[in-house]
């Protein structure tokens, strides 16, 4: 096969710089990437598998050139809270989208997530964010609704910092801190409006993205998903990055590798009898608090006290999260802890808080449940402080907390954001593509924020 003609009116482009673009084909529509042409194993000498390597790295671009059909459909890959408010801007403009999300035993949500736990009386915790804060108009509309709806109500317990050795100083906040009335996770299902604009398919994994023929083809293994008009990378982290490496859309590739994420344990437990957490005067016991130098204990919160208020007495439970650092350290395999490693884990951060409460050690009762997870792609440590990244040649774009920060309300806006892009792109028809670039040179810089992280205007 010759190698593919290079189009020579691409060099105006955006990418050529950096990438090989490929022109489109036959009768138009999308170009597959291709690997430089092989030579045999006994070709030119000097020809080495490394150098096969390094030019591996160097994926060529795929140029869609086909115009944009009048009904298009966008697949969205992950369900957590950009994917979702994604596909719900999407739906808001008139474009279908499908969302795809790998959870099994439950609804999407990705991060706002919350565990049931059926042992008699029923234990709640939210998994991930405990709770949110909003500083930009557009999310606080969102928030609006839900508090109108009910679904999510101020938090007005006590939040603050804990030193080691028990020390309490309470955080006073002008910014209203919100919930979610029965956890974080139906919030997800909240930001799917109901409209045939919008399916979700789970539990799919998707492994393989493919242009062809002026689509893309998406597949779980080797088994189809569907072809569609435009793609959105609403995922961060390994599983990300291993997806885009070989979908010849160097720039997002080039980009989503740039990110940095932290790993934080968590863990869940429930407790007989009340911890005993100091009391402030005229407040009573935090309800979370954000501890200071442990090492194994960067977060607790009293989800029992948060959630149901009104409820008394036990059990109770405390969502506690590790540091980074201790993440870091005891990183193992997300979806494959070894037993000896959970167990020492669930032992420091138990041990962490008989430190923050300035407990002897050994003193802390057993809990009656425990679930130790990782969170392996837990935060973003760095931001190209974009609201959105999309490749217009390529028809692709990456939605994430990451583009601008650390939160649900990054999240959501960053969602929105690329939703609107893609619905202004579709309406140009695809015409002038340059227009339409955005996210895919910025530098990452360093993202500030709570090892669980930030609260906009808090
Ligand atoms: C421990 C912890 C505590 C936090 N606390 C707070 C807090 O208190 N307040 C706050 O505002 N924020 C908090 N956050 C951050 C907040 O949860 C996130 O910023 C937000 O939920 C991110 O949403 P997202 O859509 O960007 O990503 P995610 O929620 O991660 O969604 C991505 C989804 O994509 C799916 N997926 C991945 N790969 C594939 C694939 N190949 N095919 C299909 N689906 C795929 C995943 O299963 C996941 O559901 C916390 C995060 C952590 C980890
Ligand atoms: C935790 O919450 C429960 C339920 O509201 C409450 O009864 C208990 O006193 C709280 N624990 C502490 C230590 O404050």
């Amino acid at each position: 096969m010759p190698p593919p003609p290079i189009a020579a009116a691409a060099t105006a482009l955006p990418v050529a710089h950096l990438a090989r673009v490929v022109a489109a084909s036959g009768s138009g529509g999308a170009t597959p990437p291709r690997a430089a042409p092989r030579r045999g194993r006994r070709g030119k000498p000097g020809f080495s598998r490394r150098s096969a390597i390094k030019k591996s790295f160097h994926q060529e671009q795929v140029v869609f050139s086909t115009p944009v059909p009048a009904d298009p459909t966008v697949a969205v890959i992950g369900g957590g809270a950009s994917g979702l408010s994604c596909a719900s801007a999407l739906a808001a403009r008139g474009v279908r989208s499908v969302v795809f999300d790998t959870v099994r035993d439950a609804r999407p949500g990705g991060r706002m997530a919350t565990r049931f736990v059926d042992g008699g009386e029923q234990l709640v915790f939210d998994h991930a964010a405990q709770f949110f804060t909003a500083s930009d108009e557009r999310f606080q509309r969102l928030v609006d609704e839900w508090l109108d709806s009910g679904l999510v109500r101020e938090w007005s317990g006590l939040v603050g910092e804990l030193e080691a050795g028990g020390r309490f100083r309470p955080i006073h906040s002008l910014t209203p801190r919100y919930i979610g009335v029965n956890g974080m996770r139906p919030l997800a299902d909240a930001m799917l409006p109901e409209t045939d604009m919008i399916k979700v398919l789970r539990p799919c994994w998707i492994s393989k993205l493919e242009p062809f023929n002026g689509l893309w083809r998406l597949f779980e293994n080797e088994k189809p998903r569907g072809e569609y008009d435009a793609i959105v990378i609403a995922h961060n982290g390994k599983c990300a990055n291993r997806l885009l490496s070989t979908s010849g859309l160097p720039l997002l590739t080039k980009q989503m590798k740039r990110l940095e994420l932290s790993s934080v344990w968590a863990l869940l437990a429930a407790f007989e009898d009340p911890l005993p957490v100091p009391r402030i005067d005229s407040h009573g016991a935090f309800e979370g608090a954000f501890v200071r130098d442990v090492d194994s204990l960067s977060w607790m919160g009293n989800n029992t006290r948060k959630l149901f208020p009104m409820q008394t007495g036990t059990p109770e439970c405390w969502t506690l999260f590790s540091t980074a650092a201790y993440g870091k350290r005891n990183k193992v395999p997300q979806e494959n802890i070894p037993k000896v490693t959970a167990e020492k884990v669930k032992e420091d951060m138990l041990g962490g808080v008989e430190h923050a409460l300035g407990l002897s050690k050994g003193s802390l009762q057993q809990p009656i449940y425990t679930r130790v997870q990782l969170w392996g792609a837990a935060l973003p440590m760095n931001t190209p402080g974009v609201s959105c990244i999309f490749d217009p040649l390529g028809r692709a774009g990456i939605c994430g907390d990451w583009l601008t920060g650390s939160s649900i309300e990054a999240a959501v806006l960053s969602g929105m954001s690329l939703a609107n892009h893609i619905a202004d792109y579709f309406v140009s028809n695809g015409d002038r593509p340059e227009e339409f670039a955005i996210g895919l040179h910025e530098d990452l810089n360093a993202v500030e924020g709570h090892d669980i992280g930030q609260f906009p205007g808090d």
